[in-house]
């Protein structure tokens, strides 16, 4: 009897424990489906940060993790995310701020909660106004891209065999975000070096980072310079451009005599869908996707296998996409969804 209870209670204790390593694997692997990570955003409107997004939701689909794609459009908003995320249970956040001076207050409030950090597009300053670079940071090799903005408005100029003498150079600036700044002092040092006169190229700075901004900053510039008859438009992304595109349109310029070349190539899908030539000629597509994909697998790994992501990891590929080649070029790098038709 005695021995028989003993084996009733050996099968027991064994199959209990047999129960619950199963269950732990279950619930392992459920857990696992369930870890969530955040990827905020500071402009959530424009197709460069969607295009992220997308690309994050694939990098979920393959480590099995929930992405909770959230608005950052200003410092109150995003530390009210990083408390949304807390309380949801998230690990980490991928994170596009919406001010890079906001960086020690996100850090601050991140490390009260235990959550990783993964910065994109644009570095956190220090209070101080210094590079926070010690967080890791996936940008675009932003005075690499912008230099080559640059050499292809020259290019471009020479092709149409215009008048130097009576070209100037719209350079719209937004100097207080560092990628800003470099991509247009590396365009601008691109066009100098090229040849172009520094005394005709004119720089504005925009009030807003969108087209509304640009548009404006554009228009007052022009005004400045009536005798121009040929513009070559510099910018930091795609919407600016546009923006500097619509103001010389303003002033009865058009794809004859403007120039304009940006830089995202998703911002420029619509406009060179258009059934006619603008003065926006193309636009430098570096890559969105890997963005977005690269910087939530950077935290995922970071998170589960506590392998620590590079402080800088730059992306350098580049493609100028034009009016005649915009829809081969997005569906080699697999966003040809973004096309219409
Ligand atoms: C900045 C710009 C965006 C986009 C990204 C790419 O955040 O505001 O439009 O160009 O850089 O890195």
């Amino acid at each position: 009897m005695r021995r028989l209870t003993k084996g009733l209670i050996t099968t027991a204790i064994l199959s209990a424990a047999l129960m619950s390593s199963s269950a732990n694997a279950f619930w392992g692997s459920k857990k696992d489906s369930e870890l969530k990570l955040g990827y905020l955003v500071k402009q959530p409107e424009e197709a460069w940060f969607q295009t992220e997004w997308a690309f994050a939701d694939k990098a979920g689909e393959k480590y099995h993790f929930k992405v909770l794609k959230m608005a950052a459009p200003d410092g109150e908003k995003t530390l009210n995310d990083i408390d949304t995320l807390a309380a949801s249970g998230a690990k980490g956040f991928v994170i596009c701020t919406p001010d890079p001076k906001l960086g020690p207050a996100i850090m601050a409030k991140a490390k009260s909660y235990g959550l990783k950090v993964v910065t994109v597009d644009d570095q956190f300053l220090t209070a101080k106004g210094k590079p926070m670079s010690n967080v890791p940071l996936i940008m675009m090799a932003a005075s690499e891209i912008g230099y080559r903005q640059g050499q292809d408005l020259y290019k471009e100029m020479q092709k149409r065999k215009w008048d130097v003498k009576t070209t100037a150079v719209m350079a719209i600036t937004a100097d207080e975000l560092d990628t800003a700044r470099r991509r247009v002092d590396g365009s601008i040092k691109a066009l100098k070096a090229e040849g172009f006169p520094a005394s005709q190229i004119y720089r504005v700075p925009t009030k807003s980072n969108d087209i509304p901004g640009a548009f404006n900053a554009g228009n007052s510039m022009l005004v400045q310079h009536p005798n121009v008859k040929q513009w070559l438009i510099v910018g930091m992304n795609d919407n600016t451009v546009l923006g500097g595109v619509r103001a010389t349109e303003g002033q009865g310029f058009n794809a004859q005599n403007v120039i304009g070349i940006g830089i995202n190539g998703v911002g420029a899908i619509n406009e060179l869908s258009k059934s006619e030539p603008t003065g926006f000629y193309g636009s430098l597509l570096p890559s969105p996707d890997i963005h977005g994909f690269k910087s939530i697998e950077m935290l995922y790994k970071w998170v589960k296998d506590g392998i620590r992501p590079p402080n800088m990891t730059q992306v350098k590929d580049v493609v100028l996409i034009t009016r005649s080649n915009f829809r081969e070029e997005l569906k080699k790098k697999g966003l040809g969804g973004l096309l219409k038709n």
